[in-house]
């Protein structure tokens, strides 16, 4: 029988070949939101990794929606031209049915930051920071800027740049669109009772706070009916008082009512002091209190890294998928790695076939 690891699944009538997934994984290597050449070796090997489903990286609707300088976006006409080049290239040398996504986001009060590498923090002054939006004036920690509170008229106008980047997005032919409501960024700055303080029809009961995110999963729906969509959403906030699994399966029944076809189930993100227990699988339960409350599927993600374990989540019945990041930086042939332990086969393309005896050398337990 097939390792559940590799068996496809269908999602709203898009078919994946395996249930491994490439998790988004920002590069901070774009010019002024337009992928550059280190997308498109990098989505060149995703496209080779054995993964059925890629999820490029959080790519902002509006300039000032990234977190960083570079940021990927889908906000202007260069944005679309390089985010193709990279595409077509990736699709060109890609395994047989592997499917690419981009993840539509907005940084909110998490824009105007510096790279990782550079520090991670506020942008200083000579740094070319820009202002900041969010739901409410909060900011997001000691130091960091005070948004700007959006207006209803913002919102809708926001709301709608989202359609436009999911436009986009279709015509760059991606197969599939992400929402990022997870980590804190704008989506979930509204989604979560803390950071969000509102009194109109966008704050308050939950009903309110997960508008921006509906109407955001309705907008694009209609703008690139041709896509399946799917979302990330922080399913818990790790702190007292924060949004929490209960109110996050009912944002996933909502959002499955529009038309959203998976949850990938993630979490925190939004306040410095959270309480996050990191550890191998740390977020597979909520995937599954997703799947079991919501009944859509769900993928999980954070801290999965072995072939054994990943299978063991899809075969349990605890998530539909599985989605790695850190495990295909490190090896970006992880899917094949996967597929030699359960001696299942990626549909690969010939040139690196030859590679398989050697993947099967390094699994044979050492000697002696
Ligand atoms: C370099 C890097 C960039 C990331 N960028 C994003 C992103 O763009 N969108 C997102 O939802 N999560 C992002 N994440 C989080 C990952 O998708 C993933 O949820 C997290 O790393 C836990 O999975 P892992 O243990 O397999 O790495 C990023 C993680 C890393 C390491």
């Amino acid at each position: 029988m097939t390792a559940p690891l590799f068996q496809p699944i269908t999602l709203d009538g898009l078919t994946f070949p395996n249930r491994i997934a490439i998790a988004p994984m920002c590069q901070y290597s774009a010019d002024d939101g337009s992928a550059t050449d280190w997308h498109l070796q990098q989505w060149m090997s995703y496209a080779m990794s054995g993964a059925g489903m890629v999820t490029v990286e959080m790519t902002d609707v509006e300039r000032r929606g990234r977190i960083s300088h570079g940021c990927l976006g889908l906000y202007s006409d260069h944005n679309e031209q390089a985010a193709k080049r990279a595409l077509d290239a990736a699709k060109a040398v890609a395994c047989p049915g592997t499917k690419f996504g981009t993840q539509l986001a907005h940084a909110g009060r998490k824009a105007s930051n510096q790279k990782p590498w550079e520090g991670g923090g506020p942008l200083k002054p000579d740094q070319d920071p820009w202002p900041v939006v969010s739901a409410s004036a909060i900011a997001y920690d000691t130091g960091w800027q005070v948004p700007h509170a959006l207006t209803d008229e913002d919102i809708v106008r926001l709301v709608e740049k989202f359609g436009d980047s999911a436009r986009r997005a279709e015509r760059v032919g991606f197969d599939f669109i992400e929402l990022h409501a997870a980590h804190g960024y704008l989506i979930f700055q509204f989604l979560s009772p803390l950071s969000n303080q509102r009194t109109d029809r966008w704050g308050g009961p939950l009903e309110n706070r997960m508008r921006f995110a509906v109407e955001i999963a309705r907008a694009v729906k209609k703008a690139a009916p041709g896509l399946m969509l799917g979302a990330r959403l922080s399913v818990k906030e790790w702190v007292d008082g924060g949004f929490d699994v209960d109110e996050a399966i009912e944002v996933a029944k909502a959002l499955k009512a529009e038309g959203v076809a998976y949850i990938c189930a993630s979490s925190g993100g939004n306040q410095p002091h959270q309480k996050l227990p990191s550890g191998p699988g740390y977020q597979v339960h909520l995937a599954e209190a997703i799947r079991k409350g919501a009944d859509i599927p769900t993928r999980a993600v954070g801290l999965i890294t072995t072939p054994e374990q990943a299978n063991a989540v899809v075969a349990d019945g605890r998530a539909d998928m599985v989605a790695l990041a850190r495990a295909f930086l490190a090896d970006p042939r992880w899917g094949w790695r996967a597929a030699a332990v359960f001696g299942e086969k990626i549909e690969a393309t010939p040139q690196l076939l030859r590679s398989v005896t050697t993947m099967q050398h390094w699994m044979k337990p050492a000697a002696g």
